[in-house]
């Protein structure tokens, strides 16, 4: 078995990665070596199904001579620690295969973004050539892939919007922590008001609005976002672009390997705007896409279905709608519901679409698991 070095497997992100590769059996099929930035020297974990010989101590995550002598590292530390480490690696000449879950790879030519469910051809292509970074897509990314895998891979699309509805998990552990106190502390503040039927309702709301304004704890999200939202995700790009939204469109085309983000031949106009809201893990994103043909809602839904195992589509009708397609039906699932697929007023070949994704599992861990599989065969 390859030994594999883990790092930030404690983490959100890590967590979640973890507890797919048990639910899979991956340890079967690897020597893991578990590292720390805090605890070297404390005691690995000892998951099910962890191959003999892999327990032991941690290992120090910034011992460059011990991460070199490992054939391949997946890292869910986080950009920063990939900005301190991997260079310094590649520096010494390590050639293993390095899979990250943090964005400060994933633009660099030398790098390739992981979905295969959509790429496993751009994928395949890399590990000939010889590509040694593969990292893990943007959640937003790689959920709308996932769920409209049909028409992209097809050729279908010409341009799309996607306006966002990002859950609090993309902040981080702290920041879904922090969401749920503000509901808490709304709560609290007019739970006599709302167990008496006869009180005013504007009474309540002017209540909330000024614990809102002044009273929330938003350390990590820096304004309120409980009974809000916040239209600006990641950097501000100095250009009226939020880094999010950028990605959007240059991830899309470097995943599907259409000019790795440059305009080119089918090469996918995709722009639109970023909102935080106060879901807990699921990101949402509602899709206004240009197709390059006139096709049925029919043979659009048949072809979403047909592309991968975990594209779901939601009958468009509001009960369907209702039920299967939100952030509460999607969350700690694999599965990807994609529905509102109508034809638009603006012509026939322009559709609507709304696309739901648990921003832990395809969002961020399970790309990574699947190439780590992909890599040890
Ligand atoms: N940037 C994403 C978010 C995190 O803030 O929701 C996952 O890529």
């Amino acid at each position: 078995n390859p030994s594999v070095g883990l790092v930030g497997w404690r983490g959100m992100v890590g967590s979640v990665l973890m507890q797919r590769m048990q639910d899979e059996g991956d340890f079967a099929n690897i020597n893991p070596v578990f590292f720390s930035t805090s605890n070297a020297g404390g005691a690995s974990p000892s998951f099910a199904g962890t191959a003999e010989g892999s327990t032991g101590k941690l290992e120090n995550a910034f011992d460059l001579e011990t991460l070199a002598k490992l054939p391949i590292i997946v890292t869910a530390q986080g950009g920063d620690y990939t900005k301190q480490v991997h260079g310094e690696l590649r520096g010494r000449g390590w050639d293993g295969l390095w899979i990250d879950a943090a964005s400060t790879l994933r633009m660099n030519d030398d790098s390739i973004i992981v979905l295969d469910p959509i790429n496993r051809d751009v994928i395949d292509a890399g590990l000939s050539a010889g590509v040694k970074d593969y990292i893990g897509g943007n959640c937003t990314v790689s959920c709308m892939l996932m769920g409209l895998g049909g028409l992209f891979k097809n050729n279908l699309v010409e341009w799309g919007t996607s306006m966002t509805y990002q859950a609090a998990s993309g902040g981080g552990a702290r920041h879904m922590r922090e969401l749920l106190k503000q509901f808490g502390t709304l709560n609290n503040e007019v739970s006599s008001e709302l167990d008496d039927p006869a009180s005013a309702i504007l009474e309540i709301d002017r209540k909330v609005l000024a614990t809102q304004r002044s009273g929330v704890d938003a350390t990590q999200f820096g304004v309120p976002l409980a009974g809000s939202l916040i239209p600006w995700i990641d950097a501000d790009l100095g250009n009226g672009q939020s880094k999010e939204e950028w990605k959007a469109g240059v991830e899309t085309n470097k995943i599907l390997g259409t000019g790795n983000g440059k305009p080119g031949k089918d090469h996918v106009i995709m722009d639109g705007l970023c909102v935080r809201i106060g879901a807990m893990r699921s990101h949402s994103q509602a899709l206004t896409l240009k197709l390059r043909e006139d096709l049925s809602v029919a043979e659009i839904e048949k072809l979403l279905d047909a592309d991968n195992e975990w594209a779901k589509v939601v009958p468009n009708t509001k009960e369907a709608s209702m039920s299967d397609l939100t952030p509460v039906a999607a969350s700690g699932t694999l599965e990807i519901p994609v529905g509102r697929i109508r034809k638009l007023e603006m012509g026939p070949e322009y559709i609507s679409a709304f696309t739901v994704g648990d921003q832990l599992l395809w969002g961020a861990a399970e790309p990574l698991r699947r190439m780590l599989k992909i890599a040890t065969g």
